[in-house]
């Protein structure tokens, strides 16, 4: 598989779990976070899903595509090992879903960020609320892995429901 063959791959898997989620949530209330703005993609398709929620989006900086970048009243910035504690004092277990799109530098990189993030994301999910994942969160409490959409690969993207 070529590196082009992986990023689509990749790119699909999320969009397919995002719709998915979309789909499973209805009309449950409540925001949605976006951790990791990046190129703001993802970002653009949470808004075209859920146009009528608010989603709050987290990342170290702004360097999305300029359509596709968020109020500052909805933008939490900073490191998000000390903004997503904030979030969670300020909007409490209130999301119905987290995606978090957490991978860079290296596989060395990644596990420290997922060591660091992990724990902090299940306080800002309300029970039932939903986590889609470029890692695997298997290993922190209060998240129950849930199947994939049947186009997406085991182990490409990661589904969770909030105990
Ligand atoms: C892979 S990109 C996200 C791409 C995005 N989903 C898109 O569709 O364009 C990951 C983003 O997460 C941010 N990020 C990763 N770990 C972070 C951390 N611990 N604190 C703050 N930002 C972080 C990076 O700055 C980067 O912009």
């Amino acid at each position: 598989m070529t590196r082009l063959d992986t990023v689509i791959k990749r790119l699909m898997a999320q969009r397919s779990c995002l719709n998915a989620a979309a789909e499973t949530l209805g009309n449950m209330a409540g925001p949605v976070l976006e951790l990791g703005l990046g190129n703001g993609r993802t970002y653009d398709h949470l808004r075209f899903l859920f146009p009528d929620r608010e989603i709050f989006v987290f990342d170290r900086e702004v360097a999305s595509h300029p359509d596709c970048r968020p109020d500052p009243e909805h933008l939490f910035l900073g490191a998000m090992q000390e903004t997503l504690v904030t979030a969670a004092e300020q909007l409490g277990p209130a999301a119905v879903l987290a995606h978090a799109d957490i991978g860079f530098g290296g596989a060395e990189a990644t596990e420290r960020n997922v060591v660091a993030l992990g724990p902090k994301i299940p306080p800002l999910l309300k029970s039932g609320g939903l986590v889609i994942c470029d890692q695997s969160l298997d290993r922190f409490e209060g998240l129950s892995p849930l199947p994939l959409p049947p186009d997406v690969e085991p182990g490409r993207y990661h589904v969770y429901r909030r105990d």
